[in-house]
């Protein structure tokens, strides 16, 4: 079939909805395709709240947050970006309430702040409430609240669509996609005047991650093979705190709300790596620590993992301010945070990097920052760069409603004033023909080895301590994988639900997210945020304080570039919690 929007937006998720949402608002006619039915997009599973300097507790301001999410940053942020996010987030928050949102509140009918690592009053003086939520389902609220009124503005929905190629014109013009109905297997072209890819992250390269199954990269690995750069890949976020072995998320509301880390010797141990902030330092610092502890024999009975403790909060907060985590402990441990510590360990949750963009979503795609006309990207698939090397914890969801907002308006401004510009002689003909070679292929491979693999060397090599040697290591072998995927079998040939071939093309943009990941990560010779190389234990302002570029080469190597940052009134500092 053949369809044609002024604007379509990949992904479903908050920012998805929110850019879907600002657009249909302009007038314009607007679809969202996404492989998932909306509301079980990831932006659900997002628990502890949304960042905003409301100063409905204790005196904030828009400044305060901006500073700490470029310390947070670790000084890659782009300044310009995150002074507008922290400005926007307030009447982000505001609107999202405004729509129905049931926000916590104050004893007083205030929207409800509590506090998060990294966020403080008065330029890093203490800790401050900023983190506005509803219970521990925040991005559940958000999401429902969202697609509703998506379903007011006359959204068009096709779900269950995967997106797998764009349409990138002779001139450079991008003109829509090609997607592939999971129900019938038949493939099907969206013209567009204005295109936003919204597909979430990719946590899935990973063995321990917070992130779903769907969670393969797929809108990075298709634009990258077609031209399009990826920025700051090496930077993928830990979270301290997932649930042991599994890495499902235990919200650092946790912490937020007085819970604490301890060692096997029932030590209180971030008083060591981050006096003043402690527990609530920025995860980067958190999630090596506990690394470090666990290093040095103190985890759990000399095992991987240490303890959040809660029970000191009491039944009632935990039931009241933390049921879903209460419910998840439950559930898959068998244990009662109200009566036992938490088993939890460092698991990958978040990507800074993605796709580049400039401030309204329009990707850009080199050091000049040149916008690829009609193509856009918002939320965690996109590099606006506001959490440069490190995000702290609430920034994710506020990322996702200022941008989305803004990419969406401005994705309409675009449809507005542009024809739909003629597409590229060749539509789903590539897509068929992969299609068509990963169904034939009979070789000895098969997905599931090879998807493990390469989480498990991901997670070992390229995860929260790096070195040349590790790096290189894990460089090799996605290689290596890359090469042997082209051998898999399949053994579902049908066209209905056919969940194996899904899995397997998944599979392709997990490998290619991979090895830009580790790719950049071995060329960047410092230590970051999220990066820590012990072969470089020092972050280096001269040769790296900039954001790399990945690009694919036709002779399928990657070829890095880089591009300054901006800064506008935080002068890069030595960064202390
Ligand atoms: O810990 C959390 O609730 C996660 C929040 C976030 O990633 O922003």
């Amino acid at each position: 079939m053949y369809y044609q929007y002024d604007v379509i937006v990949v992904g479903a998720g908050g920012s998805g909805l929110f850019a879907a949402l600002s657009a249909a608002r302009q007038g314009v006619s607007v679809a969202v395709i996404s492989k998932l039915y909306p509301t079980r997009s990831h932006t659900g599973t997002a628990q502890g709240g949304i960042a905003a300097a409301l100063g409905n507790l204790e005196e904030d301001h828009p400044i305060w947050h901006a500073y700490d999410t470029v310390k947070g940053s670790d000084y890659l942020a782009d300044q310009d970006v995150v002074e507008t996010l922290a400005n926007e987030a307030v009447e982000a928050v505001v609107e999202l309430e405004h729509m129905g949102l049931p926000f916590n509140r104050t004893e007083d009918g205030k929207i409800n702040q509590r506090r998060f690592g990294g966020h403080t009053r008065n330029f890093g003086e203490a800790p401050v409430k900023r983190a506005a939520f509803a219970a521990d389902r925040t991005g559940h609220m958000i999401l429902q609240t969202l697609y509703q009124q998506c379903i007011k503005h006359n959204v068009s929905f096709y779900d269950e669509f995967q997106v797998m190629d764009v349409l990138i014109n002779e001139d450079g013009v991008m003109t829509g996609v090609v997607a592939y109905e999971i129900a019938t297997g038949e493939l099907h072209i969206f013209h567009a005047k204005a295109t936003v890819f919204a597909t979430g992250g990719w946590g899935r390269v990973w063995e321990i991650t917070s992130n779903a199954h769907t969670l393969t990269g797929d809108g990075p690995a298709v634009a990258w093979r077609r031209g399009v750069p990826l920025e700051d890949m090496e930077f993928f976020q830990f979270h301290p705190t997932g649930i042991y072995k599994l890495g499902i998320l235990i919200t650092e509301a946790v912490r937020g709300e007085g819970g604490i880390l301890i060692n096997d010797k029932g030590e209180r141990f971030m008083e060591k790596y981050a006096p003043h902030a402690k527990d609530l330092a920025s995860r980067d610092v958190v999630s090596r620590a506990i690394y470090l502890e666990i290093r040095a024999g103190r985890g759990i009975g000399g095992k991987k993992y240490v303890y959040l403790d809660a029970r000191h909060l009491g039944a009632e907060v935990i039931e009241k301010r933390l049921p879903d985590i209460a419910d998840f402990c439950r559930t898959y441990l068998g244990v009662d945070p109200v009566t036992q510590p938490m088993p939890v360990q460092p698991t990958a949750h978040y990507a800074m990097g993605g796709i580049p963009t400039n401030v309204n979503g329009e990707i850009v795609i080199d050091r000049q920052n040149t916008p690829l006309p009609g193509f856009f990207a918002v939320g965690e698939n996109a590099c606006v760069s506001v959490h440069g090397a490190n995000r702290l914890g609430t920034n994710s969801l506020v990322d996702l409603v200022v941008f989305g907002r803004r990419g969406g308006a401005a994705a309409a401004r675009f449809a507005k004033a542009n024809d739909f510009a003629e597409m590229p002689k060749e539509t789903w003909e590539p897509v068929r023909t992969m299609l068509d070679d990963l169904l034939a292929e009979s070789g000895e491979e098969n997905a599931a080895d090879i998807r493990k693999e390469m989480q498990e060397i991901m997670f070992a090599n390229v995860g929260v301590f790096r070195t040349e040697e590790l790096i290189t290591g894990a460089v090799e072998k996605v290689k290596e994988l890359r090469e042997r995927f082209n051998h898999i079998t399949i053994q579902d040939r049908g066209k209905r639900f056919n969940t194996d071939l899904l899995e397997m093309w998944e599979l392709k943009n997990l490998l290619d997210v991979a090895y830009v990941t580790a790719s950049s990560a071995l060329a960047r010779k410092e230590s970051r945020g999220a990066q820590a190389r012990e072969d470089y234990p020092k972050r280096d302002d001269v040769n790296f304080l900039q954001h790399t570029l990945a690009y694919l080469e036709p002779d399928d190597s990657v070829r890095l570039d880089y591009k300054p940052v901006v800064i506008t009134q935080f002068e890069p500092k030595e960064r202390v919690y």
